[in-house]
Formats: C-alpha cells, sequence, structure tokens
C-alpha cells in the first residue's frame, strides 16, 4: 500500500506502467478507441472540453504527475467547471464549493452505478450490477458503522489496538520513514481486521493474520491498475493473489473466527440469502469491506506519525493533552497499562481531531464520483451545465484545501488549524458555513 491518501475510491482514469503483453493490449486498444475519442466536439451549453494531444489517456499522464497543480491551471485557464478526457472516459469536474449539493442531491447522478462497475473489475462481485434488492440490503448494513454501534466497533478497536500495538512497537527499532509505513500498514490491519472480523483462534493466528495482510499489500499495490481498466490477467499474479484473498474470506474460512462485528454478522445474514453458502461472491463482498476499512486508515495513520514526528511542538501539544485526559480519568500510560476512554472521553481531544483533520486536510487527494444516467442540465447559480449520458461527474474537494483564500498557508502543517484557538477561517469558507 502506498502511503499516499487516494481516498475510498481510486481514480480509475489513471494509467499504470504495463509489462510487454500489458502494452501490446494498450496499443491495440489505443487504435481502436483513436477514433471514437478524437471526434467528440463540444455541444452547446456542456462545459469547456479538454482532450490534450494524446487520444484516449488525453490528460490522464499530466493529472496523474501533479494532480493539485494540473487542476489548479485548468481552473484559471478554464473556470470552476470543465470536462477531461481522461482514460477513454469523459469527466466533468465541479470545483466550485457552492456546487457540491447540487451535484451530490441530484437524483440523475448516480453513486451506485459508479460503484457497482468498480466492485465488479476490482473485486469480481457481479450480483450488485443486477440486483437492487441486494444493493440497498448491503447498504442497509453501514447503520451498524454509525451511532451506538460505532461506539461498540470503537471499544473492540481500543482493546484489539492494545493487543497488536505494543507488541510491534517493541518490534520496531527503527522510525526512518520507510519502517513507517510497514509499522502502519501491521497496526491498522491487525487492528481493522480483528474487530471486524474477529479473533482467530487456531495456534497459527500470527501466520494466518501476516499472510492475510502480505496478500492484501500485494492486492493493494495493484489495484489502481485494477480499477484503471487493466484486465487482471495482465497484473502478474493478481488473479490468484485476488482468488486466495477471497476465499480466506468465505463463511466456511469466517465460521473460524470469533467476534465478528454486528456489521459482518448482518452482512452474512443478507449474502446467505442471495447466494448459495459456498458461493465464493460471499468472500469477495467482505474484501471489498476489509479493503474500504483498511485502505484510507493507514495513510492518515503514516501521514499524522510523519508530521508529528517533524513537529515536535505539535507533538508535545498533544502528548499534554492526552496526559491530561489520562491524569482526569485516573489512568496510567506505559507497558502492563490498558487505557480505556470512552466517546466522549476521546472527542475532548481537540488537539488530535484538529491535528487529524489537518492531516486530511494536506495529503487527501480523492475525489468523489457520480455516473450521469441520462443527458441532463444542471442549474447552477453561475450558469446552467449541460451533462452527456454515460460521462462521469466528480466534486474535487482538495483544491478547496489548498485554497489561499480559504487556508491561510495551505502548504503548511499547522496541527492547531481546527481548534477555537486558531485564527478565523477567511471570508470564502465562512459564507459557505453560513
Ligand atoms: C481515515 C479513514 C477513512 C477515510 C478518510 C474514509 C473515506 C471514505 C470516502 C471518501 C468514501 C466515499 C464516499 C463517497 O464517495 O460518497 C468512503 C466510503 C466508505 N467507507 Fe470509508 N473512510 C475511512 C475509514 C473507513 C473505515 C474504518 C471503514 C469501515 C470500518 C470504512 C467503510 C466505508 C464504506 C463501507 C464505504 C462505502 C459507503 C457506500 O458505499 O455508501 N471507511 N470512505
Amino acid at each position: 500500500m502506498s502511503a499516499g491518501m487516494g481516498g475510498f475510491w481510486p481514480e480509475p482514469w489513471l494509467p499504470q506502467s504495463l509489462g510487454s503483453p500489458g502494452l501490446a493490449l494498450a496499443a491495440g486498444l489505443l487504435l481502436l478507441v483513436l477514433c471514437l475519442s478524437a471526434r467528440r466536439t463540444r455541444r452547446r451549453g456542456e462545459p469547456p472540453l479538454i482532450k490534450g494531444w494524446l487520444p484516449y489517456f488525453g490528460q490522464a499522464l499530466k493529472l496523474q504527475k501533479d494532480p493539485l497543480g494540473f487542476m489548479t491551471t485548468l481552473q484559471k485557464q478554464y473556470g470552476d467547471i470543465f470536462t477531461l478526457l481522461l482514460g477513454g472516459k469523459y469527466i466533468t469536474f465541479i470545483l466550485d464549493p457552492f456546487h457540491y449539493t447540487s451535484v451530490a442531491k441530484n437524483q440523475k447522478l448516480s453513486f451506485q452505478i459508479f460503484t457497482n462497475k468498480f466492485l465488479k473489475r476490482v473485486f469480481s462481485i457481479k450480483k450488485m450490477i443486477t440486483d437492487s434488492d441486494l444493493i440497498d440490503e448491503i447498504h442497509s448494513t453501514y447503520q451498524f458503522l454509525q451511532g451506538k454501534h460505532l461506539d461498540i466497533l470503537m471499544e473492540s478497536t481500543m482493546q484489539n489496538l492494545k493487543q497488536v500495538f505494543e507488541p510491534q512497537l517493541l518490534k520496531t527499532t527503527s522510525w526512518n520513514t520507510e519502517y513507517l509505513l510497514p509499522f502502519c500498514n501491521s497496526v491498522i490491519f491487525e487492528t481493522t481486521f480483528t474487530t471486524i472480523y474477529g479473533n482467530v483462534l487456531a495456534d497459527d493466528k500470527k501466520t494466518f493474520i501476516t499472510e492475510l495482510k502480505d496478500d492484501f499489500l500485494k492486492f493493494d499495490e495493484k489495484f489502481t491498475r485494477l480499477a484503471s481498466g487493466i484486465p487482471i490477467e495482465l497484473l502478474g499474479n493478481l488473479k490468484s493473489v485476488r482468488t486466495k484473498l477471497i476465499k480466506d474470506l468465505t463463511i466456511e474460512s469466517l465460521a473460524k473466527l470469533q467476534g465478528l462485528s454486528e456489521v459482518v454478522q448482518r452482512r452474512n445474514d443478507i449474502l446467505e440469502k442471495y447466494y448459495m453458502p459456498k458461493d465464493t461472491e460471499i468472500g469477495a463482498h467482505h474484501l471489498g469491506l476489509l479493503w474500504a476499512s483498511v485502505t484510507n486508515t493507514v495513510p492518515t495513520m503514516f501521514w499524522a506519525m510523519y508530521y508529528l514526528l517533524r513537529h515536535p511542538k505539535a507533538m508535545a501539544v498533544l502528548r499534554d493533552e492526552i496526559d491530561h485526559l489520562l491524569q482526569s480519568t485516573g489512568q496510567k500510560k506505559g507497558p502492563g497499562f490498558s487505557i480505556y476512554l470512552t466517546r466522549e472521553q476521546l472527542d475532548s481531544l481537540v488537539y488530535l481531531e484538529s491535528t487529524i483533520l489537518e492531516v486530511l486536510r494536506l495529503c487527501s487527494f480523492s475525489g468523489i464520483f457520480r455516473f450521469v444516467q441520462e443527458d441532463l442540465t444542471l442549474h447552477l447559480e453561475s450558469q446552467d451545465c449541460c451533462l452527456r449520458k454515460g460521462d462521469f461527474v466528480v466534486i474535487f474537494p482538495p483544491i478547496l484545501h489548498h485554497d489561499p483564500e480559504i487556508f491561510e498557508a495551505p502548504e503548511e502543517f499547522r496541527f492547531d488549524r481546527f481548534t477555537e484557538n486558531a485564527p478565523p477561517l477567511n471570508v470564502k469558507l465562512k459564507k459557505m458555513n453560513d
């Protein structure tokens, strides 16, 4: 897993380096789509169309190299709405935060169609494309990640973290950046897996978790290539790695674990209604959930540790804040002491919260995708914007996060930026909050 925070939905337009069979296929594909993609022209009412000189890939290489810099340049040149050709897809970017709700709430812009295509391609979950009842039922399980259910998950996360953190900490002797990532991978993967899927009872618990983690990392390493549409057969042994992961997460395999979370239990009940018990697609659903729960958390932890290690003042303030809370709750830190904090107590750690928000502001480059189900016109305050069926629309918050009119010195890490003591936010954001 790279420590680049791509967000939950990876950028499916980004081309990746290919092996030689991949190159041959890409060349064939290029020729095939050359004529088609070059033909499109901007229609009346549509946003500026930027295709670039490279057929099919369009502007993908520039975007991959420097997403923020490239977007900022395009914003200056074309304004807050424009359509890019990226990896054979036409994607309209909406950069003005005042337009986010028009996109997010428009019924004709589907999140589900986007995710279903994605789920089929990357996890080989096919039934979500055809069965809307299954989609609805799976979505209903997300309530077990919220509210009072989240309190239960949080408690279990804390207990598991105690078991996982100390041995990992003692094992790690060097704190170079290069060791920081494997540390975060191990801690987050094992803690998350145990919290959601339960404990491995067998004697070979460590081997099972380590192998699962290693396979998971191999899968994640090639994930963006898979999501960008490259056939799995061209991605080395990825297919067998994915098959093994899916097998490790079938109902039969999960039966060997103790303490499944509510969300997984409920998911299993639903999946058993739609699939035969031995259907491996059940494991594919679980791989999807495992991937969602780990891949955003690792880079968040990595970058938080990275910035704290580089900013001793921030580290000192956070230590102080945590020490105070422990003192006031009569708890001690150090080996052998177990710490328990309620959600309310965690919420009182305002400097810790601000640090995490600052890390997400600085390091997350994810966009929020929607699929255009039919030709439509978005009626925006400043202009009308025609969208074509089959295209994608993306809201891209990183541009807001790095806007100097909103965040003073946006390139700087300021751990207290989101606390009440911080200087007031700039005018543009205030207007949004009103
Ligand atoms: C720092 C940690 C995390 C970040 C930054 C993050 C971010 C995101 C984002 C940006 C989305 C897409 C929302 C959209 O496009 O509308 C998403 C979806 C999702 N996340 Fe997370 N996430 C994190 C941790 C987790 C964890 C720990 C879990 C599970 C235990 C989880 C489960 C999910 C699921 C199931 C979805 C899909 C929701 C749907 O299909 O409606 N995430 N996450």
